[in-house]
């Protein structure tokens, strides 16, 4: 299988929270598809050449100012279309229906399949069959182009999925993708398999031996530096381009003193034990803390960071002689989409500092191997490459490290507080055997002292937050219902154990609205 012949899904992104989700549910049943903005143009689209392009919903009216269009080329192309919301609207529009503004809905509906729907994109559902789904917008299709066909309807949409009789084109009100959809997977399996004809032939082997070619092709003889944070993408990336130019890539490991407890010990003792790769440990601490001192906004800790790495990583390849012309980053899709403005009108969350916070002027070419996948992809790439569970079990731990979760100014003292919280609540959860049913657990300390007694004085401390969520990709995140029992032990152990602590929270906020990390 090579590159060119995979069935591939091209997903326009009209700014939909959700876009994101469609892409997941393309993936997960095992088609390739990339997130791209509508400005594309045609002819870029028929080189790229989709088997089927899924308009995404979005936040505009196709009747306000500026919405973002859908070029009518797009439509002459024959490669089967499935508009959702927002994209659905917008083929209304192009093939004369009528799309109204009505009432904000938003939550569960019952859908009601019409009773000749002929399969399509509901292959396997009864005729007359009715299925939650879930519905978020303002604007809907009051009555389809000339030439579709109505194949579901909700008690508040007459139109609620359409497909056209002639032509491969299709659209849903509903959102399939997101979770409170119960069916909506067997709906984009319909589209992928049935109406596009895709293979789903978008595995990890094959994602294996694809980019190990085009490491190497990009490579060629030159040296490559990666950079280790002790998380599972930089592991993974590591093996991968290993597999690719074998001793052309040294590895390191920076201590930047925002590192967890003992992590670069472990990460350190791990690497050498089960991976045969060069690494080199730099001690970098007083060049990391030093331009972060009283620095407060997260998104200017993360440029600091990011440059303070380059000028590391520099360095380090300069003194070791080995001039490395290529760096290699463990920069995920996800980070992608959420850093640059790459899918159009969303607009920025987080500028991950892996691909935001870089300087302009930095003497390597980046290698971004993972740059196209989801996080449980790289899972299961670590274990196409053979990688010990020990890396591919490891929650996620942002690059820019202990700084974005001490809030406010970083300093020795507060970093000392963070640690060892840290250190007594990760502890905890893998005695409670909890560790792997969590995406990610930390502490956070607050810029904020709270009053306490102990023994009978009066106390003036620090305040902890403890945040624990379940993910399967980073995009969403639920927090973690641990048992009171166990939020009791942890409690009492870092008030008892942390000087300087009298106070800790538990974090109940989903994502979204809230972020994983509090920056
Ligand atoms: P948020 O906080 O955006 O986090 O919900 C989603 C995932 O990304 C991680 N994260 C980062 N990773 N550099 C990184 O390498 C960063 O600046 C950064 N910020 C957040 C976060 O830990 C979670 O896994």
């Amino acid at each position: 299988m090579t590159e060119d012949s995979r069935s591939r899904i091209l997903v326009i992104d009209y700014g939909s929270q959700f876009t994101q989700l469609i892409a997941r549910r393309i993936r997960e049943a095992g088609v390739y598809c990339e997130i791209h903005p509508p400005m594309r143009s045609l002819a870029w689209v028929r080189q790229w050449a989709p088997r089927g392009v899924v308009l995404s919903g979005g936040p505009s009216s196709v009747y306000g100012d500026g919405g973002p269009g859908l070029d009518p080329g797009l439509l002459g192309l024959g490669v089967p279309i499935l508009g959702i919301c927002y994209g659905m609207q917008l083929l209304a529009q192009h093939g004369g229906g009528r799309v109204v503004a009505g009432k904000r809905e938003y939550g569960r509906a019952g859908l009601r399949i019409a009773a000749d729907t002929h399969g399509g994109l509901f292959h396997g559902f009864e005729p007359g069959e009715e299925v939650t789904v879930w519905c978020s917008h303002g604007d809907h299709v009051d009555e389809p182009p000339p030439g579709f066909v109505t194949v579901a309807a909700t008690e508040d949409l007459s139109v609620a999925a359409f497909r056209s009789r002639t032509e491969p084109l299709y659209g849903v009100q509903f959102h399939p993708e997101v979770a409170h959809t119960p069916r909506g997977q067997e709906i984009v399996d319909n589209f992928l398999f049935r109406i596009c004809g895709c293979a789903a032939d978008w595995t990890p082997g094959a994602f294996v031996a694809e980019s190990v070619e085009r490491i190497r092709l990009a490579v060629g003889g030159e040296q490559v530096l990666c950079g280790l944070s002790g998380g599972v993408d930089s592991s993974v990336a590591a093996a991968l381009v290993h597999r690719a130019v074998g001793d052309q890539l040294t590895c390191v490991f920076v201590d930047t003193g925002l590192m967890r407890m003992n992590e670069r010990r472990s990460v350190e003792r791990a690497f050498r034990e089960h991976m045969g790769i060069r690494l080199e440990v730099v001690e970098a601490e007083r060049e990391f803390l030093q331009p972060l001192e009283g620095v407060t906004d997260p998104e200017r800790k993360r440029r600091i960071i990011g440059e303070t790495f380059i000028r590391v990583f520099e360095r380090t390849t300069r003194e070791l002689g080995t001039h490395a012309r290529f760096l290699v980053q463990g920069t995920l899709y996800p980070d992608v989409i959420e850093s640059l403005a790459v899918h159009g009108p969303a607009a920025t969350i987080k500028t991950h500092h892996n691909v935001g916070g870089l300087p302009d002027d930095m003497s390597f070419e980046l290698i971004e191997p993972l740059r196209e996948l989801f996080k449980d992809e790289v899972r299961g790439v670590g274990r196409t490459l053979g990688l010990d569970n020990a890396f591919i079990r490891r929650h996620p731990f942002p690059g820019p490290g202990l700084a974005i979760r001490v809030i406010g100014p970083v300093s020795p003292e507060r970093l000392r507080i963070l640690r060892l919280t840290d250190a007594i609540y990760l502890e905890e959860i893998e005695a409670a055997g909890l560790y792997d049913d969590i995406w990610q657990a930390f502490a956070v300390l607050l810029p904020v002292r709270s009053v306490g007694v102990m023994g009978d004085s009066r106390t003036y401390e620090h305040v902890v937050a403890l945040r624990a969520v379940t993910s399967r990709d980073g995009m969403t995140a639920d927090w973690y219902p641990f048992e009171s029992a166990f939020l009791a032990r942890v409690s009492t152990r870092i008030i008892n154990e942390v000087k300087g602590v009298n106070r800790v929270t538990y974090d109940v906020s989903s994502k979204p609205p809230a972020t994983i990390e509090w920056e």
